[in-house]
């Protein structure tokens, strides 16, 4: 249904006590923001409310915020909370709403605006045109932003009507470091008594069409996230064994950025040991590659993921040798391979091999 412009909703909004003015100005100050400290929960895209107000009057040990893009449904959210916190005969001091664009919630939201759970219903991107998927609430790239102020353990509920997307957030959400820990294809087959169905939930309910959900909790990750302008490009971490030689240096074993894993080169050293696993081509062929898949083996990958590697030989006369020993360790397809003879390796060591792999 395509909603009218309102002239009126800002000026109401405005004038709305739980209805935050200029939230990034809130940032980092939104627990002190509410009467009493307690949990807060977020509604992601909460459209007329009909959900939040009803969630928002049943927990008042729960503080609600609702973010939404625009003022035409905020001010029907509004509409709904008064109308819900009325006839409950309760003052709405455990809910606030606020017009922002989720894509940039960042700006509004740090590490110390603790969230302990994010609800996102129904919360297909307007434009389906190009590039649609990136602007998914549930996109990877989307859950890496919430990682910064949900809690370790926190929770995601996500409900849509859309199968491509549901079937793509069982992806996204793994990939940002999230477990699912409950999923249905049909919400209403056996319907959870915690459940409150929303605007849309309903009409897609009228019109025949299962309703998708699932709970994700927050896995503590080593994960780090890279920003560019203030906008995040990429999330990387370090993979640290003990069962490969250790990083002695600005350097580290390997590193996991976005699902591509790049191992640093590895000489034949025996971590149990220190010293050189042996002192021929084939030996020392093995050792080095021993450590690649004990590194990959910490990123939960292994030789199969591998897609490239590089080998430098102390003496390129021992390519025959170096290879008869790799062969042993991928199948087919095999990863793209450059060698070169290295005019000196570290510790003088004959042979040392970096990799690519890719999760
Ligand atoms: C399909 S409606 C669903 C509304 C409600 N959650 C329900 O289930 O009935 C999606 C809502 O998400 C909001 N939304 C979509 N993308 C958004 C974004 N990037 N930032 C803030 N709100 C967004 C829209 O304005 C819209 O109100």
């Amino acid at each position: 249904m395509r909603m009218r412009f309102k002239p009126y909703a800002r000026p109401e909004l405005n004038a709305c006590a739980f209805s935050v003015d200029d939230p990034l100005s809130q940032k980092g100050t939104w627990h002190q923001s509410f009467v009493r400290q307690q949990p807060i929960h977020l509604e992601l895209g909460c459209g007329k409310g009909g959900f939040l107000s009803r969630l928002a009057v049943a927990h008042p040990d729960i503080n609600y915020l609702g973010v939404d893009i625009t003022d035409k449904v905020l001010i029907l959210a509004k509409r709904n909370i008064d109308r819900q916190y009325a006839a409950a005969q309760r003052e709405p001091d455990n809910v606030k709403i606020m017009s922002l664009d989720i894509e940039r919630i960042y700006n509004a939201f740090d590490a110390t605006d603790t969230v302990d759970r994010i609800y996102i219903n129904f919360c297909n991107p307007w434009n389906k045109k190009c590039g649609h998927k990136k602007h998914r609430l549930t996109h990877t790239k989307q859950l890496l932003l919430y990682r910064e102020f949900l809690k370790d353990g926190g929770e995601v509920y996500f409900k849509t009507d859309d199968d491509d997307l549901f079937a793509d957030s069982l992806h996204y959400f793994p990939e940002a470091g999230f477990e699912i820990v409950w999923k249905t294809f049909d919400l209403h087959k056996n319907e959870p008594e915690w459940n409150i169905r929303t605007e849309h939930e309903q009409m897609f309910t009228e019109m025949g069409i299962p309703t998708k959900a699932l709970i994700a909790v927050k896995k503590p990750s080593e994960f780090k996230l890279v920003y560019k302008k203030e906008k995040v490009v990429m999330s990387k971490k370090a993979i640290h064994t003990p069962n490969a030689p250790a990083a002695i240096g600005p350097y580290s074993q390997a590193v996991q950025a976005g699902n591509t894993i790049y191992v640093s080169g590895q000489i034949p050293i025996d971590p149990a040991t220190g010293e050189f696993a042996a002192t021929d081509i084939a030996g020392q062929t093995r050792q080095s590659l021993t450590n690649i898949r004990n590194i990959l083996k910490e990123a939960g990958a292994d030789m199969s993921n591998v897609v490239k590697t590089t080998v430098l030989l102390k003496n390129i006369a021992d390519f025959g040798a170096m290879n008869e020993v790799y062969a042993e360790f991928f199948e087919q397809p095999y990863p793209a391979r450059a060698a070169f003879q290295a005019a000196a390796l570290p510790k003088d060591a004959l042979v040392e091999i970096e990799c690519v792999a890719v999760v």
